[in-house]
């Protein structure tokens, strides 16, 4: 159920600048991580922000505008907090619809070609456990490697993606200094962007 001082259903924003920020976070209402990370991708100019979950509770996803938005922007960023390994379900609805064959991948499938993919993630693991001989026993780049190749079977570029880890211990400074890190990670990567 929607928290009630949610905004009502929204319709995806009409393209701003040269980044799309794609938020999923099923609860942003109680979310301390994404809730200051979209903060701080709002204040950089040329970034789009598209809270899928305000968009499409339903899940009823509108692929030709999800398209439209992918095709407008030169950098996509998926952010999300980390979901069982992965990201929240809405955002492999997103992934299932919108990256069709003969558009995102396959003959003619060219729309994507050249842009580039950043995953802006949050975790409750601390970053010890994102290790070999940690509790997740994998690193995050490991476990990120489907969003890797998909972004490598659409032709697209592949960022480091930007991590924070262990989102509830860390105090307001850590995630104030996130916020920073984000702001500036998204600026650096406009700035490398090929015109036009
Ligand atoms: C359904 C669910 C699954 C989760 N799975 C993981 C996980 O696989 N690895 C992990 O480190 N944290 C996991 N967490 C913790 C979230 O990643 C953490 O609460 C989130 O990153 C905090 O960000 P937020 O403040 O924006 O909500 C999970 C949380 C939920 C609710």
């Amino acid at each position: 159920m929607r928290h009630p001082t949610r905004p009502a259903f929204r319709a995806p924003p009409t393209p701003t600048g040269r980044a799309l920020v794609l938020l999923a976070h099923p609860t942003l209402h109680r979310s301390r991580g994404n809730a200051a990370l979209i903060t701080a991708a709002r204040s950089v100019e040329g970034v789009t922000v598209h809270d899928l979950y305000d968009c499409y509770p339903d899940f009823d996803v509108d692929t030709e505008r999800e398209q439209q938005l992918l095709a407008a922007h030169p950098l996509i960023v998926l952010q999300f907090p980390f979901y069982w390994y992965s990201a929240p379900a809405l955002m492999k609805q997103w992934l299932d619809l919108v990256l069709e064959f003969g558009w995102a991948y396959g003959p003619g499938g060219l729309a994507l070609e050249g842009k580039t993919l950043l995953c802006a993630l949050t975790t409750g693991g601390g970053e010890g456990a994102y290790k070999p001989d940690g509790s997740n026993r994998f690193t995050i780049d490991e476990l990120l490697r489907p969003f890797e190749q998909t972004a490598h079977l659409c032709k697209m570029r592949w960022a480091e993606p930007f991590v924070v880890y262990g989102v509830h211990r860390e105090e307001a400074s850590i995630l104030a200094e996130a916020k920073r890190q984000y702001a500036e990670r998204l600026r650096s990567l406009l700035a490398g962007l090929e015109t036009p």
